[in-house]
């Protein structure tokens, strides 16, 4: 068990690489509290406490985690795994509102969820923070341009948070994962783009490994950063992409 009795919220728990990650957590012993739009496929038990939440509101996301809180006693780590994708589309064309909204999901969530859940991390002057960004952030892919940017911006601020905070015994993380297979990766797809077509022509020709990455390859990278065999690991950012990003 490499999480025992440790309390993670994942965010993203309904969507491909969060479902799986939740799995993966309670396997290692952990107990979890899965963070989504909508949690209605997840059962809760003593382990597991879904909590449907719109992590762009302010006030729902401290809700959130004074639940937490109260149910499990203490939070050890937060997993943000939340996002949207943005359908390629040239600048030109990219209105105000889609880009607030990309960056609202992508990047202003992983700043509430981290100050919200900071305080409990420092109080046990110990604790784990991951951000999910994308290897497109080290590689863009044309007409990504919003979603490229909002991805940046979750290194960058786990970075700062990593200085910030590693004298409380805080680590701070990033994944970056390659393309994936799960519902969203369909969605970087031209408005009129064969979905199916750009899977194969464009996304898994990509990877010098020559397939897509599973949810199960990011969980398990999960897994790794938040347990104690990364004690030293801060800071850094981990791509987890089939050599994409190469
Ligand atoms: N799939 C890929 O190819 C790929 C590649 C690189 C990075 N990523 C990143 O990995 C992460 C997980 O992606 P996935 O493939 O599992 O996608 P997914 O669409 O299957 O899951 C994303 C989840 O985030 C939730 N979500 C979106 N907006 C939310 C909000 N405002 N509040 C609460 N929850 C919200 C959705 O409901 C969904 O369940 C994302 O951050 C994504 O940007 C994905």
């Amino acid at each position: 068990m490499r999480l025992e009795n440790e309390v993670f919220v994942l965010t993203g728990a309904s969507g491909g690489m969060g479902r799986e990650t939740v799995n993966r957590f309670l396997e290692e012993g952990a107990f979890v509290a899965a963070l989504d739009l909508n949690v209605d496929s997840i059962e809760k038990t003593d382990r597991l406490l879904p909590i449907a939440v719109d992590l762009t509101k302010e006030e729902e996301v401290a809700k959130a985690f004074t639940e937490i809180n109260d149910t499990f006693g203490r939070i050890t780590g937060l997993v943000n795994i939340a996002g949207i994708a943005q359908p390629a589309t040239p600048i030109e064309e990219v209105t105000l509102k889609e880009w607030e909204k990309i960056m609202s999901v992508n990047a202003t969530a992983p700043f509430l969820t981290c100050r919200e859940v900071t305080p409990y991390l420092k109080k046990q002057g110990e604790g784990v923070i991951i951000n999910i960004s994308s290897i497109s952030m080290v590689r863009p892919r044309p007409g990504l341009n919003a979603y490229v940017a909002s991805k940046g911006a979750v290194v960058s601020f786990s970075q700062a948070l990593a200085i910030e905070l590693a004298q409380y015994g805080i680590r701070v993380n990033v994944v970056n994962p390659g393309p994936a297979d799960t519902n969203m990766l369909g969605q970087f797809s031209a408005k009129d783009a064969d979905i199916e077509a750009t899977k194969d022509t464009i996304f898994k020709k990509s990877v010098p490994l020559g397939k897509l990455v599973q949810p199960i390859d990011i969980a398990n990278s999960l897994v790794y950063l938040c347990s104690k065999e990364a004690a030293i690991v801060t800071g850094s950012v981990l791509n987890v992409d089939g050599g994409r990003g190469i």
